[in-house]
């Protein structure tokens, strides 16, 4: 009887232990990789960056403007970092940008395609190029991305691509039709990817975010009567009950990656408004049809378009956007207090200015031993 009781606790006892290492495991993944993030300039790509670099893995920035970028990878607290420009809307940028991590590093491990561009207005003033550029910034700029590293995952069968979509990539969220357009093709093509690369030993994970604070409604675009879609964009991404911190976002996603998780949803009632959506189509279409009605009418500025950061009003400027002010200035404070690493900022400014795509640190690499 008392043996029988000890196998018992025994075998639970090895079962509990083989889970936990097994656990551990998989919760190593990013350490000692070459994980690439898109958009890492600000919001929840830094953030990301941020977490990874944590966990022990060399991150590559990658990011339009070059000052942007160094004030960005000064902000980090570890030394595993590359800068490097690239605009995900031209793939020969991409291309050099791939090159060159292999150069300095060797193959990336983890891609993730964050880098996001959003433009709020009704339908009728948007143009064809704002669809072609949310195209371009969602779907072909991860397609691309994807596609420059593939070659190196397949040779060595491991590698994780990570797409960062949208609520808007499975609801159709009125006045953001060229966002969520590409949104919803990002969707179909991560899905689909997960399931062609799996035999090539490469993981694709769909990540789908609700609302985040990430401060990015400042640097959106606002069309037609731009003040007021600035005020309703900008309270439903700023506030607690709708919207979910970009901390907590990061680490959530940077987890799921570690376990090669399918698809991760963030913030609140998203899973459930994509199950809404598939199972009564007729009554959430009926229902975003009243928030459509609600929102602000054609006219303003028209085609035209401003930032958010240019749309102000009393209301954007009120407490309401508390946390969303809070959650932008956090990030801008870590950067201003990277003044240690200003020499390294220099070394990157210079060999920007001298057309150069490397701003490099923590790395034995010909810019540092020059
Ligand atoms: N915030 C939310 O509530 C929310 C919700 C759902 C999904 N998302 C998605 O999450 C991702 C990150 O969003 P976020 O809130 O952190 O946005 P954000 O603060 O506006 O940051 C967007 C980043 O993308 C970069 N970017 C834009 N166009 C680019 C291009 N053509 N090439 C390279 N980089 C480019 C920006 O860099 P520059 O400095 O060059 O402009 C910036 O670093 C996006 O894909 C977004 O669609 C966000």
């Amino acid at each position: 009887m008392l043996s029988g009781s000890l196998v018992r606790g025994t075998g639970a006892a090895l079962a509990i232990a083989a889970g936990w290492w097994w656990t551990r495991r998989r919760r190593n993944r990013v350490r000692g990789k070459v994980v690439a993030v898109t958009g890492a300039t600000r919001g929840l790509g830094l953030e990301l960056v941020r977490e990874l670099g944590a966990r022990g893995a060399r991150v590559v920035l990658l990011g339009r403007d070059s000052d942007r970028l160094l004030r960005a990878s000064s902000s980090l607290a570890h030394d595993r970092v590359l800068a490097l420009p690239c605009d995900v809307t031209r793939p020969e940028e991409i291309a050099r940008a791939v090159a060159e991590v292999r150069n300095l590093w060797g193959p990336i491990d983890v891609l993730v395609n964050n880098a996001g561009h959003i433009e709020v207005g009704p339908m009728e003033h948007m143009t064809e190029e704002d669809f072609r550029t949310s195209m371009e910034t969602h779907f072909w700029g991860p397609l691309h991305a994807a596609r420059a590293v593939l070659p190196d995952m397949r040779r060595a069968r491991r590698g994780a691509v990570v797409n960062i979509t949208s609520i808007g990539g499975v609801v159709a969220v009125p006045h953001l039709l060229p966002y969520t357009a590409s949104k919803h093709a990002l969707v179909g093509l991560s899905r689909g990817m997960r399931t062609e690369l799996a035999r090539d030993g490469v993981v694709v994970t769909t990540v789908v975010p609700g609302l985040m604070r990430t401060g990015s409604a400042r640097n959106a675009w606002f069309k037609g009567q731009h003040r007021r879609e600035y005020a309703w964009f900008a309270l439903a991404d700023g506030s607690p009950g709708l919207s979910i911190g970009v901390r907590r976002a990061a680490r959530r996603i940077v987890d799921g990656i570690e376990r090669g998780e399918s698809e991760i949803w963030l913030g609140r009632g998203t899973r459930l408004m994509a199950i809404a959506t598939a199972v009564a189509p007729e009554l959430t279409g009926a229902l975003l049809t009243r928030v459509a009605r609600w929102l602000p009418r054609a006219g303003g500025i028209g085609t035209e378009r401003r930032l958010g950061r240019d749309s102000e009003t009393a209301i954007t400027r009120s407490p309401l956007l508390l946390l969303s002010r809070w959650a932008e200035r956090t990030q801008l404070r870590r950067w201003t207090r990277s003044g240690h690493l200003r020499r390294w900022s220099f070394l990157g400014v210079r060999a920007a200015i001298d057309g150069s795509v490397r701003a490099v640190r923590g790395a034995a690499t010909p810019m540092e031993e020059g």
